[in-house]
């Protein structure tokens, strides 16, 4: 069944086109490379994994609740308009809003594998190009996943929504090779790192928390080639250049800050549309996720020393600033500690029905 067909609103152009304005880099020195990016690509290799085979996919959706998220994570719980629904309208709900995040995450790694293959092609170390091509295939594995995911348990689909395309635009148009990785491994992958862990952690349906704790486990090691790359580069630039990157973070930020809701899904819902994202976006539940959505950004823009007055001004005023303090490397530990937890669960659960 092609993606079309089931697409909830028109998607008139499937083939999305712009000039990404690269610059090839080829280099002839292959033994020079950054060692500590040598030490990664090999732990690249090693950490391959199948997604036909490592995730069970005889697991079901649960039809009322696809992915077992509790009702106060909806931003209209609560509200008058959702006191108002029947059971079937608020089974309806739950379906589309939790479909329409996969959808976006199914996007989002599209981006980040276009983007990491333009990485490629662009950065100077041949370390990082080596490292780079196991993320290219670590990408297009979590494409697979959230595709099998949507196709074969939701079943329908939503288009990528405007704040994200705009981001991946800005992000891919720039032929500087720091900025596809300051808006690809820092910013956007920073952002879906936590949008992924609330349904890691909060799922209770174990196909949908075992995809994202496996993706989330190749993150770890796509957070540290940004991290490692970046923070031995910006400390060569001029004034004028830092400053640009940190203008970048800033509008990126605020932007992204702002920018994101499930319009779409109230769209189709048949309610006053407008209310509807009015009281969405002040519900408590929604100012404490674009508060949270920062814990994985704001440490590493510290790292890599993109943290000058403007930047921490903005973060200040999103009051997400003492995030700066979090380890990330604690984070990521706990990331990898979760998917082994995942791969014993499943063990123990094949033991038994063996048995
Ligand atoms: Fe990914
Ligand atoms: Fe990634």
């Amino acid at each position: 069944m092609t993606t079309q067909r089931i697409y909830q609103l028109p998607v008139e152009i499937t083939n999305w086109k712009f000039d990404g304005k690269t610059e090839m880099n080829f280099n002839w020195e292959y033994e020079d490379g950054s060692a500590e990016l040598l030490n990664l690509y090999e732990k690249g290799k090693q950490q391959q994994w199948d997604a036909t085979t490592r995730i069970d996919w005889s697991q079901e959706l649960d039809p009322e609740n696809p992915m077992g998220m509790s009702d106060e994570s909806i931003p209209i719980y609560g509200s008058p308009f959702w006191e108002k629904m029947t059971e079937k309208e608020k089974q309806w709900l739950r379906w589309n809003l939790q479909c329409h995040t996969i959808c976006q995450f199914m996007h989002g790694e599209q981006g980040a594998l276009i983007a990491t293959a333009k990485i490629v092609n662009t950065v100077p170390d041949m370390n990082a190009k080596f490292y780079g091509a196991t993320q290219v295939m670590d990408e297009a594995r979590h494409v697979e996943s959230y595709k099998r995911l949507i196709h074969e348990k939701f079943k329908m689909a939503y288009p990528i929504t405007e704040p994200l395309k705009n981001l991946l635009e800005q992000t891919l148009t720039d032929s500087r090779w720091d900025m596809t990785y300051l808006g690809m491994q820092v910013l956007i992958e920073g952002l879906a790192l936590a949008a992924f862990q609330r349904i890691r952690d909060q799922a209770k349906n174990n196909l949908a928390g075992s995809v994202n704790a496996y993706v989330m486990q190749d993150e770890a090691r796509h957070v540290t080639f940004g991290r490692m790359a970046l923070r031995e580069y910006y400390p060569h630039l001029s004034d004028h250049e830092r400053a640009q990157r940190e203008e970048f973070c800033v509008e990126g930020l605020y932007f992204m800050r702002d920018r994101f809701n499930q319009g779409e899904v109230w769209m189709r819902s048949g309610l006053p549309v407008d209310k509807l994202m009015e009281y969405a976006f002040n519900s408590g539940v929604m100012q404490a996720f674009r508060v949270r959505l920062f814990t994985r950004i704001v440490p590493i823009l510290k790292e890599i020393g993109l943290f000058g007055p403007k930047v921490q001004k903005a973060l200040q005023d999103m009051g997400v600033i003492e995030y700066a303090n979090i380890d990330v490397n604690k984070l990521i530990d706990n990331d990898l500690k979760v998917a082994e937890d995942f791969d014993k669960k499943r063990f123990v659960q094949q033991a038994i029905a063996a048995e």
